[in-house]
This record gives structure tokens, sequence and C-alpha cells, in this order.
């Protein structure tokens, strides 16, 4: 049996990312069951959808009709009874293994033999939530970027046991919702949260030397970059407790490889309640009345801080290609589609030539002395082969 418009789709968690799915199947067609074990988080999760669908009519960007439709297919329910003729359910709730291996095993004593279990988890292992499972093939990642119905990119993480029809069916049921899909080795971060590390870390370590402030960094990424934000905007917007955790997680995951060890500057906002925007103050104060500093707009500065940072990047994507992570392509796609970069990371390296990230990874590993700058061995062997990442 494959996943078609008509399937009916379980989601588990109305929060954030559950209200987003659920809203995205919806507006495909499907009948949705969406619970919560909270009711009051379903309310909340009703009142938000029709709040912004509302929005939408007001803009012109749907009519009512549609979005009558789409709440007609949403079922927001209290209980799990109706999971039983699901097709596919989407786990979605808190970040933590033993809920999640809890909830998962209630929704697999529910669902038919043939319902393909999925999860949204963005750092948890496939394997590890697959061992709370009586039938691990039907279970794989399934992870959507927030907001859900506006970012295109979604990767499959199939796990050490799901069978190949179900990334299969899955991948094309995602593919139908318009979204871009790409697949990824259940390794620490996926793609994307792993790739982007350096777009944090980096920026944080020049901080920490002295080299820029955090203004002028965002300046340079965005202005001589074009990256959307800046990295120091982002980790305010992100919040640095949950932006730190995902560094510590990933850090602990690699077994502690210096290329993604977390900072003190970090760290010390959280201890000091800075969270970032949601506290009033991150590392930009966002008060009413504040004064913040303005960037040093340097072009020679602004260069060494974006080379620095983007071959750390490019470093960290050939990585996820050697290790065999995902493809060439795929690392691009994902990172174009899911963190909004400017360029694929891999087709930039391209472009600027891969002799010359070579050499710039060289410059900084013999400066510090430190296994953080190694050049990753896809890169050299490109280089000495003389080839590009994208040539086939
Ligand atoms: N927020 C993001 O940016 C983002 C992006 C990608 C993936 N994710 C992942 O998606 C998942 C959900 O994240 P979120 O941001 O939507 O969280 P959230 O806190 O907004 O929502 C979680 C929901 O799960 C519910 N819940 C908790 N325990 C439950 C249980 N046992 N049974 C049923 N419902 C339960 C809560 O009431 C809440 O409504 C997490 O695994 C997270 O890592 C989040």
């Amino acid at each position: 049996m494959s996943l078609s418009k008509n399937s009916k789709i379980g989601v588990v968690g109305a929060g954030t990312m559950g209200t987003g799915i659920a809203q995205i199947a919806a507006t495909f067609g499907h009948p949705v069951f969406l619970f919560d074990a909270y009711p009051d988080q379903l309310k909340k999760s009703k009142d938000g959808l029709e709040n912004i669908l509302d929005r939408q009519v007001k803009k012109e960007r749907m009519s009512s009709d549609e979005v009558d439709g789409i709440l007609s297919r949403i079922h927001f329910v209290d209980h799990m009874k109706d999971f039983t003729d699901c097709d596919i359910v989407f786990e979605a709730i808190v970040e933590v293994t033993r809920t999640k291996k809890d909830q998962i095993a209630r929704i697999e004593a529910i669902v038919g033999k043939n319902c393909i279990i999925a999860t949204n988890t963005s750092s948890l292992s496939i394997a590890s939530l697959s061992s709370a499972l009586k039938t691990t093939g039907r279970f794989l990642g399934i992870h959507f970027f927030n907001p859900a119905p506006l970012m295109k990119l979604v990767e499959i993480i199939p796990g050490i046991s799901t069978d190949p029809e179900t990334v299969k069916q899955a991948r094309s049921l995602i593919d139908s919702w318009n979204k871009i899909t790409v697949l990824a080795k259940d390794t620490p971060g996926f793609i994307v949260n792993r790739v982007a590390r350096p777009f944090y870390g980096e920026a944080l370590r020049i901080y920490e030397e002295g080299i820029a402030d955090h203004t002028t960094i965002d300046w340079a990424m965005k202005e001589l970059g074009g990256f959307k934000m800046g990295p120091f905007e982002l980790m305010d917007l992100i919040g640095h407790d949950v932006n730190y955790a995902v560094t510590e997680s990933v850090f602990e995951a690699f077994y502690f490889d210096p290329r993604f060890k977390p900072s003190f500057a970090q760290k010390r906002l959280i201890e000091a309640g800075r969270l970032g925007k949601k506290s009033g103050i991150g590392f930009y104060d966002y008060r009413e009345g504040a004064e913040n500093t303005d960037p040093e707009k340097n072009d020679t500065l602004g260069a060494v801080i974006l080379n620095r940072i983007l071959v750390m990047l490019i470093n960290e994507a050939a990585d996820a290609v050697f290790m065999n992570v995902a493809t060439v392509e795929d690392v691009d796609l994902a990172m174009l589609h899911g963190v909004n970069y400017p360029k694929g990371l891999l087709q930039w390296a391209d472009e600027l030539g891969l002799d010359w990230v070579l050499s710039q990874l060289e410059n900084l590993q013999n400066h510090y002395g430190e296994d953080r700058y190694r050049p990753n061995p896809l890169l050299k062997q490109k280089v000495k082969d003389g080839k590009n990442f994208h040539e086939k």
C-alpha cells in the first residue's frame, strides 16, 4: 500500500512543530488527527492556527473556503482512539528521549501494522528512539524546520533498522507536499544542524578572541556574505539556551571533537539570564530605549571574518559528504532551504576555488595549532586531483 492524498495522518504533540505539520497535511487534503496530552495546548494550537489562516485570508493569499477546508480536516483530539487506521503518524513532542520512547511505544500499540511512524526529533538518534518499537522497519526520522509550513526543507532519516520501502513511501508523501526532501544518515545533527555549527561557533570564537565585536561580525556576514541574518542576531532570535544546548549535544555526540566546542561567552550569557530576544537582551539589547553599538564597516576586517566562518562551514559540509551523511547535492540543498544560506556551501567552495579554501584552513591550523581547523580529507583529495565538488 502506498501513501496517497487520502491517507489518514496522525500527529502527536500540538506544539509549534506538530501544529505546523498538521497544517501542511490538511492543506494537501489529508484528514488529520492532532493529539496532545495537554488540553490547554490543543486549544492554543487551534486558536493559533485559526489566527495564522485568518491572516492569510486578509492578505488575500488564501480564500476563506480554502481555510475552512483546512480547518475542517484537522481534528484536535485529546485521545489517540482515531489513530487506529492512520497510515502515518508524526511524533512531535518534547525533545526528551524517555518521553518520546514512551509515546512512540503507545502509538505503535494503537496503529495498524502497516502504519509508518515518524519522529520530528532534531537531535536524538533514530536508532535509540526505534528501540521503543516492536516493528522497527516502519520507523524513521522526518525532520521539518521551523516554521514547518514555510520552510521548504525536510530531512528524511532512515535508522539502522528502517525498511527501504518505509523510506520510499514517506519521502514520496513529503515530496507530494511540495517540500524539498534530502536523505541524511542517522548521525548527530543530521545535515543542517551539523553543517551549520561553525556559523555560530566560529563567529563566537572570533568574538571571544576580540578580533571584532558582534555587530561587526553580523555586518560582515550579511553585507559581504549575503546571509539574511548575522550569527549573533540569529542566536539572539533562537535563544541562547536552545542554541547552546544543540551545540553542547553535538559536541558530546561527536566525542568532544574540538570542531564543535561550545563557547564560554555564550554560556555566560545564559548564566546571566540573557537568553536573547525573548528575555529582552542577549548579545543585542532589545529593551525600550536601549542603544546598540554600530558595526565597524571595514572591508578588510569584514573579509577576514567572512572568509574564516565560510571556510569552516565549507569544511563541515565536506565532512558530511566524506562521512556519507549525505550527497554533495543534498548537502547544498539542505543549507539553501533549511537555513536559507545564500548559496549551497559546496557550490560556493567550487566558485571560490578549492585550493584557496584549503589554503585558508591550513593557515588557520598552522596559526592556532588546533585540530579544530584540520582540513577535511575529501577537500584535500579534490585539490590533489584538481577536481571540484560538483564535477561528476
Ligand atoms: N521548534 C523548532 O524549531 C523545531 C524544529 C525542528 C524540530 N523540532 C523538534 O520537534 C519536536 C517538537 O518541538 P516543538 O518546538 O514543537 O515543541 P513544543 O514544546 O512547541 O511542543 C511540544 C508539544 O508536545 C506536547 N507533549 C509533551 N509531552 C507529550 C506527550 N507525552 N504526549 C503528547 N503530547 C505531548 C506538549 O504539550 C506540546 O504541545 C521536538 O522533538 C523538537 O526537537 C523543533
